[in-house]
């Protein structure tokens, strides 16, 4: 059973500038990192169920960077062989990633014809990012394509997506922290904390 979030954290005036200052306000947390490894347990458990029987590795693909903690943790969470590949996506400068335009700024190295592939991703928010890649995905010949999501927000949705395995269901707020990032920043935190 996902968790949903329905109680989101208060949110507070102003936003810290640096890892230190959430670390040391009384910031509430959005979810614990006791609570994100129980969770992650449970996911590689099922995952490591529905793929009983494929008859090759799984291949983890990770969306690069945010979805890396959840990915290292989720990994180690499997009891089934599992290969790592990497993508990364980044929207046009033009802003036409809500058109679901995605250029991809890193592919898989290993074919991936007729592997299974689980995509992990840290949030899917509107959903776009995750749209593109699935869909390279299926066009290099997957055998299926799954997605784990270790957060889902669905306020924001803009493409309808499937997702396979997710961790807790969130309320609207940014978030931070367990490899999220604001500006590049917060991705040590190993707690999920609400930046808005
Ligand atoms: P989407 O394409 O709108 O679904 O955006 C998903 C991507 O945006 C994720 O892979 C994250 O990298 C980033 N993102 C969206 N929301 C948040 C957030 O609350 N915190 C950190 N990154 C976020
Ligand atoms: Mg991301």
């Amino acid at each position: 059973m996902t968790e949903v979030l329905t109680q989101p954290a208060p949110s507070e005036t102003t936003g810290p500038s640096t890892g230190e200052e959430v670390r040391t306000s009384n910031r509430p947390q959005m979810i614990s990192s006791a609570q994100i490894a129980r969770r992650v347990r449970r996911l590689g458990r099922r995952i490591s169920e529905v793929y009983a029987d494929i008859d090759t590795p799984l291949v983890m693909v990770v969306i690069l960077k945010g979805a890396t903690v959840f990915a290292a943790d989720l990994l180690r969470s499997l009891s089934i062989p599992a290969e790592l590949e990497f993508v990364r996506a980044s929207s046009y400068p033009t802003g036409t990633s809500s058109n679901g335009r995605l250029r991809l700024a890193h592919m898989v190295e290993g074919p991936l014809v007729g592997r299974h592939v689980l995509l992990v991703e840290d949030i899917i928010d509107s959903g776009v990012t995750v749209n593109a890649v699935a869909r390279r995905i299926r066009k290099l010949g997957a055998a299926s394509v799954r997605l784990a999501a270790l957060l889902d927000r669905p306020a924001r949705r803009q493409v309808v997506v499937k997702i396979d395995f997710t961790g807790f269901v969130i309320p609207d707020r940014f978030v931070i922290g367990y490899g999220l990032d604001y500006a590049g920043l917060y991705r040590e935190l190993p707690h999920i904390y609400a930046l808005t």
